[in-house]
Formats: C-alpha cells, sequence, structure tokens
C-alpha cells in the first residue's frame, strides 16, 4: 500500500487501544450501592467525567423516606451547592451530567427524570427514538411530564410496570424502546439497589470493597476499582452493596469475568485512544447514526425535520440560499451548496461569516440561511446570522449544542448529534454537518417538489446506510497510519480535487495544517495550472481526491499533469476509478456509494492521515498550537 509514495521516516507507534465499539456519548452516568454516604461518590464520579463537556447535572439518591433529587442547569458547582444546602443523605444514589439532546439545558431537563409518584428516578444516556409516540400514550393514560426530554417517558412507563421488583419492570420498560440507551434506575421501595441496562450506549459495572458502582464511563470509578463488568447490549445488571447479577432481556442470567482495567486516569478519558481526536473519529459511524435518527421515514420514503421543517408553501417562496460558518464550518458548506442547488433548484452562495456581515449582503423575504456551528457561539457566525435575519432571510441552524446562542436564535434548528467534541480539529462535528445539509436539502426538496417521491425515497435509503459505509472508511486506518510516514518530514503539500472533492479537499488540507503544521494547500483541480503547478517540484507530496465519477477523466489528467512535474501522488478513489490507480503513486479505495456521499466518506481517511501525520511529528494534537475551540471574540 505504501508503494513509491514516500521514503518512511520511522517506525510508527501503535496509539491506544480502543475500548470497545462505543465511547461515553452524549452524556455521563454514575451510580453507588454501598455503606458510605452516595452523593460524595456520585459528585466525585461526575467530575471525573468533567471533560466529556455538559450543560447540566443532577443526583438522586434513595434512603428508607423516597428519593431525593437535586439538579440543574449549568455547571457541577451548582449541584454541589445544591447539595450543600439541602443535603440528600442515604446509601444509593445515581447521577448524570448531560450534554442537551431533546430540549435544551434547563433545571426541568437535567436528569434524573421522576415519574408521577416520586418514587422512580432514571438518568438516561442514547437517544429514545419512539418517544414522542410513548410520551402521547402515557399521557393519555395520565402522567404528568415535567420536562421535554425523551428520557422522561422511562420512570413513568416503569411506574407503570412496576410489581415490587425492579430489575423486571426495568426489562418490561427497555422492550417498548426504540434508539439506544445506558440507563440507572432507583426505586423507593428498593432504596439498597440500583439497576442498569444498555443498548448502544456504554455502561459498565465497578466492583468494590463494600460497595458496587456503576458508570457511562470508566474514569468515574477509577479511584474506587479496577475491575469491571462490561455490559453488552440488551443486558441489565442488579447492583447492590452485596453484589451485582447481570441478566439479558429474557431474564436469563448472564456468566461474565470481570476485566481489569490498567489504563491511567488520563487514557481512561480517552476511552483508551491516545489521543480526544482519535476517539471522535472512531464516534463517526455512531454520531451519523444519532444525527440521522427520527429524520428518516422510511415507509413513507420522506425526510422529517421535526425542528426545522418546512411547509411546501414556504419552501416553495425560497429564492436563494446563503450558506454561513467559519473554518470547517464554512468547508461543511461547500459541500453542502452543490447538494442544495441539485435537490432545490435554488442558488446557493457559501460565505465566511466573517465576510458576509461586512459586505452589505444581498438578502431578502426570498432568502434562507444556513448557518452552521459546531459550537453555535462563533461570534462572527452569530453576527452573521444576526444581519441576515435584520434583512428578513429565514435562518436554520446547524449545531451540536442544544442551549446555544445559534440554537435559541436560529428559530428553526437541524442538531448535529454528534456528541460533545473535545478535540480542537473538528472531525465528528464536520462529518455530522454534512449530514444535516443532506437531510435539509432533500427536506426542501421533496416539499418544494423539485424531487419526485422516487427521488427522496432512494435518498432517503442511501442516507440510512451511511452508518454503515462511515465504518467500512474506518477500516483504512491501518494504510493512513502507515501513509503518514511519507508525510511526516514534508513541509508542503497540496491537496487537489473537483466538484465536491474540491470542497472535500480543503477540509483535509485544513485537518493536516491546523494539527501537524504542514503547510497543506487545497486547489480546485482545473485552477493548478493557472499558477500552483509552478510550486509542484521533484517530491511534492499531492493528495488527489477522485470520488466523483463524472470528473474522473478530468481530475485523472490533473493527476498526470503533478506527476509530470515529479510529484508524489497519494489518491483516495471512488472503487470505480481504476484508472487512478495507474497514473497516482499509491491509491486508495474508498467504500462504494453515491457521489454526493463521498465527502462524509473521504473526510475519514484524511482525518486519519491528519491525526497519523501530526503524530509522528511529536505535534500536540488535540490542542493545536495558537488554535481555540471556540472562536467567541470576533
Ligand atoms: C474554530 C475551531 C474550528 C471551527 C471554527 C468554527 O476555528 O478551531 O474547528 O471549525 O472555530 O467553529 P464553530 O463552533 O462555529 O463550528
Amino acid at each position: 500500500m505504501i508503494g513509491r509514495w514516500m521514503p518512511r521516516l520511522r517506525q510508527p507507534e501503535r496509539e491506544g487501544v480502543p475500548w470497545g465499539q462505543a465511547c461515553g456519548f452524549m452524556c455521563g452516568i454514575v451510580g453507588y450501592a454501598g455503606r458510605e454516604q452516595a452523593v460524595p461518590v456520585l459528585l466525585d464520579g461526575l467530575r471525573r467525567l468533567e471533560y466529556r463537556g455538559y450543560d447540566s447535572a443532577g443526583t438522586a439518591v434513595c434512603n428508607g423516606a423516597g428519593i431525593q433529587v437535586r439538579k440543574g442547569g449549568g455547571r457541577l458547582e451548582r449541584l454541589e451547592s445544591l447539595v450543600r444546602e439541602q443535603p440528600t443523605p442515604g446509601h444509593t444514589g445515581i447521577g448524570h451530567t448531560r450534554w442537551a439532546t431533546h430540549g435544551p439545558p434547563s433545571d426541568d431537563n437535567a436528569h434524573p427524570h421522576l415519574d408521577c409518584t416520586g418514587r422512580v428516578a432514571v438518568v438516561h444516556n442514547g437517544i429514545i427514538e419512539n418517544y414522542m409516540a410513548l410520551r402521547e400514550e402515557l399521557a393519555a393514560r395520565g402522567h404528568r411530564f415535567r420536562s421535554e426530554t425523551d428520557t422522561e417517558v422511562l420512570p413513568h412507563l416503569i411506574e407503570e410496570l412496576y410489581r415490587g421488583d425492579l430489575l423486571e419492570a426495568v426489562r418490561q420498560a427497555v422492550r417498548r424502546l426504540r434508539g439506544s440507551w445506558a440507563i440507572a434506575v432507583l426505586h423507593a421501595s428498593e432504596p439498597d439497589r440500583v439497576v442498569v441496562a444498555r443498548k448502544d450506549s456504554p455502561m459498565v459495572v465497578g466492583i468494590a470493597e463494600g460497595a458496587n458502582l456503576v458508570a457511562s464511563d470508566i474514569p468515574a470509578l477509577l479511584p474506587y476499582t479496577r475491575f469491571v463488568y462490561v455490559l453488552d447490549d440488551h443486558e441489565l445488571a442488579s447492583v447492590t452493596a452485596g453484589g451485582v447479577t447481570i441478566e439479558d432481556e429474557a431474564g436469563r442470567p448472564v456468566g461474565k469475568a470481570p476485566l481489569f482495567v490498567d489504563w491511567d486516569a488520563a487514557a481512561a478519558e480517552k476511552a483508551g485512544y491516545a489521543h480526544f481526536m482519535l476517539k471522535e473519529i472512531h464516534e463517526q459511524p455512531r454520531a451519523v447514526r444519532d444525527t440521522l435518527a427520527g429524520k428518516l421515514d422510511m415507509d413513507a420514503g420522506r425526510v422529517v425535520l421535526a425542528g426545522a421543517a418546512f411547509s411546501a408553501e414556504e419552501a416553495r417562496s425560497l429564492r436563494k440560499i446563503d450558506v454561513l460558518g467559519m473554518g470547517t464550518a464554512r468547508h461543511a458548506g461547500l459541500v453542502g451548496k452543490p447538494v442544495l442547488e441539485r435537490f432545490t433548484r435554488v442558488p446557493v452562495e457559501v460565505d465566511l461569516a466573517a465576510e458576509f456581515r461586512y459586505r452589505d449582503p444581498l438578502v431578502d423575504e426570498g432568502t434562507l440561511a444556513v448557518v452552521i456551528s459546531q459550537s453555535g457561539e462563533t461570534a462572527d457566525t452569530l453576527a452573521a446570522m444576526r444581519e441576515a435575519r435584520a434583512r428578513g432571510a429565514r435562518i436554520v441552524g446547524i449545531t451540536n449544542v442544544m442551549g446555544s446562542s445559534l440554537a435559541r436564535e436560529a428559530g428553526r434548528v437541524i442538531y448535529t448529534l454528534a456528541g460533545p467534541e473535545v478535540a480542537v480539529a473538528s472531525t465528528k462535528a464536520y462529518v455530522t454537518q454534512l449530514v444535516a445539509q443532506y437531510l435539509l436539502a432533500a427536506h426542501l426538496g421533496q416539499e418544494r417538489e423539485t424531487l419526485s417521491r422516487d427521488e427522496v425515497g432512494r435518498w432517503v435509503e442511501q442516507l440510512a446506510r451511511l452508518p454503515g459505509l462511515v465504518e467500512d472508511a474506518l477500516v483504512l486506518e491501518d494504510d493512513m497510519r502507515d501513509l503518514a510516514e511519507g508525510l511526516a518530514a514534508c513541509e508542503h503539500t497540496f491537496f487537489i480535487g473537483r466538484g465536491l472533492d474540491w470542497a472535500t479537499a480543503l477540509e483535509g488540507a485544513l485537518k493536516l495544517k491546523e494539527i501537524s503544521y504542514i503547510h497543506a494547500e487545497a486547489y480546485a483541480a482545473g485552477e493548478l495550472k493557472h499558477g500552483t503547478l509552478a510550486l509542484i517540484t521533484e517530491g511534492t507530496p499531492v493528495v488527489a481526491l477522485a470520488t466523483q465519477r463524472s470528473l474522473i477523466d478530468k481530475v485523472l489528467s490533473n493527476i498526470k499533469e503533478v506527476k509530470a512535474r515529479g510529484a508524489r501522488v497519494l489518491a483516495l478513489a471512488a472503487p470505480q476509478a481504476r484508472e487512478v490507480a495507474e497514473a497516482a503513486d499509491t491509491t486508495i479505495w474508498l467504500p462504494d456509494a453515491p457521489d454526493l456521499l463521498m465527502p462524509v466518506l473521504a473526510a475519514v481517511p484524511l482525518q486519519l492521515l491528519a491525526y497519523y501525520t501530526a503524530c509522528l511529528r511529536g505535534c500536540d494534537v488535540d490542542k493545536p498550537r495558537n488554535l481555540a475551540k471556540s472562536v467567541t471574540v470576533e
């Protein structure tokens, strides 16, 4: 695979051992059943999960008198002062840090959630996809809901199903759910017991002296134990100070050997990966799946955008679309432009928010501004949104942070459910920003009828396959690690592509330069002859993207142009583009997908190439020099 790409620099070190297939995602869970007071253990555990980011926190403690909950939006200090002012003594409890996905951060939406009687408390990670239907059903039977969360259906379901055995009630409740969950549950009638269950969201049980604990993430457990049971999907556990029993959803006992965790605290935070960036790259199949969850109506073959829906009339009134963002978010917009244009037949401009706001933009009531920001707090992006709105535009925000300024001000929002992104270099947020635009474009096309019913139906099916394709793209990791050796000694590189590949090239170059400090420039391949070609000399590395079937011949001739000047070419190609392999020094074959989805699949190996190159150069991958995760000043 290395071919003639570049000489090896040095042996790559194998970085980190991934833990399972998933990592603590949206939120953090801690639970305790023991002889000590539960609250200090819960707070300590939550503090150890702080690095993952959160917007609210809470605890519930069981004692002979019932369940007492303290919770609220904001930092852990707030929860600490709540429990200081109104202590909740007891030896069994659960705690949670929330990253909002359904309902903005607020005291009511913070976990734990209670049933009507206040005798069942639940914390939850993941997404319950059928919560709307369950909520309606429960409300019709008289249950009162206090939050906007998907989670709150659970305590009410368990309240109905409880017949004196919490494990049995939880087992029956989870059978009613669709989606993903890691849950921890208390019942006032069983004050010594915590019941947990998981599907597609991690949950571990820690075995300690005189106590047993549960957590969504290993770091929360490390001060207490290094022996853990890792629950598998569709398993439940009953945890008391005296013991742990694990069963499957049919009630059959599960025999499991505890694992010994030998990570230090820093490795545990990253779920065993060497860096947050690598962890986040590996979270992408899940992030894409969550972002699509509930938005693809497979039966009707339609895209449903609950928080950002357009009526047919409104969609038809659009005359122009402006896509606004900074950095990676703008690169995502550049992928969105041709997709939006093709599906809606409305002209689309993509602008740097910092430029748009000062250039007296041509915006009116017929304009839709699509405002993209992972954090939802980038100062220039917010200012551009306000400028567009002041001129009459309708706004759709695409953001990863519920309750952010963008989410609050945009009106319509599509959330990228990527979970907290810690590494400065954006990976899973970028990929989910593409997914959000695929959804928006199809929704608008469907309402404007610029896409036929069949076309929308086919697109819905293709999007549903995307998480699996992203998993396939991750298989390229070993190749990209090897290829990084050929790049790490260079100081200048070029990324070329045409059409959607040009946008991907821009993001690939940005990833490389921001974390490895190698000068990387992206060019539309057709522009090469107009200047850049002068910079191609013997040995210059060029990364060529050849994923767009209709443009293969064109990009092939560009590859030959740079090869003729001595460039070393690494091509990332669609499987059909066999000719590319003859022209390039090394060719990496991407999974097979429609052209419009290829930017997602090409992004993954480019992120890995940047990552391993930066590692070889000894860079601080997660915190590159001079850069910040969120730029809240102009
Ligand atoms: C900073 C980050 C980038 C990000 C950009 C926009 O420059 O380092 O990763 O793309 O801000 O951030 P936003 O939160 O608005 O997407």
